[in-house]
């Protein structure tokens, strides 16, 4: 099981951009803000070299393809419970096995409070 069997709307771009990071950044954080049911989140966790952090940032206000994905698709989504629930559902199946920082809230007033911690 891996990134492509959570559902999403990774386009070749961000896996290519994802792949560039995985070679030249050593240390430090990357922040992916909107990662709905984690397809490209899982993808920069299975690149990214292990010492570097990765934080998901999304409001998961609401289970997002209703309109564009397989209606089984979406109907096991829902299954999953609510929107972040699905997202950690599904890193935990499909995810790569590494530590991981989840924040829910609006992008603008997630900041940084420390390199150990984020807060809304
Ligand atoms: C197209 S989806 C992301 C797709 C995902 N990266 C993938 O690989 O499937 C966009 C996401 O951005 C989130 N979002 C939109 N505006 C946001 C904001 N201001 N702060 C945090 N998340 C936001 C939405 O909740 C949604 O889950």
């Amino acid at each position: 099981m891996t990134w492509q069997d959570i559902p999403g709307w990774t386009c070749k771009d961000t896996l290519a951009l994802y792949s560039e990071w995985a070679n030249d950044i050593d240390r430090g954080t990357i922040v992916e803000v909107g990662c709905a049911y984690g397809r490209s989140f899982a993808f920069l966790g299975s690149v990214v070299r292990r010492r570097v952090d990765i934080v998901a940032v999304d409001l998961w206000s609401e289970h997002m393809g209703g309109d564009n994905l397989h209606p089984s698709v979406f109907e096991r989504m829902q299954s999953y419970g609510s929107p972040i629930e699905s997202f950690r559902t599904n890193l935990e199946l499909h995810g790569p096995d590494r530590h991981m920082r989840i924040v829910q809230g609006e992008s603008s007033t997630s900041e940084p409070t420390s390199r150990r911690g984020f807060r809304r």
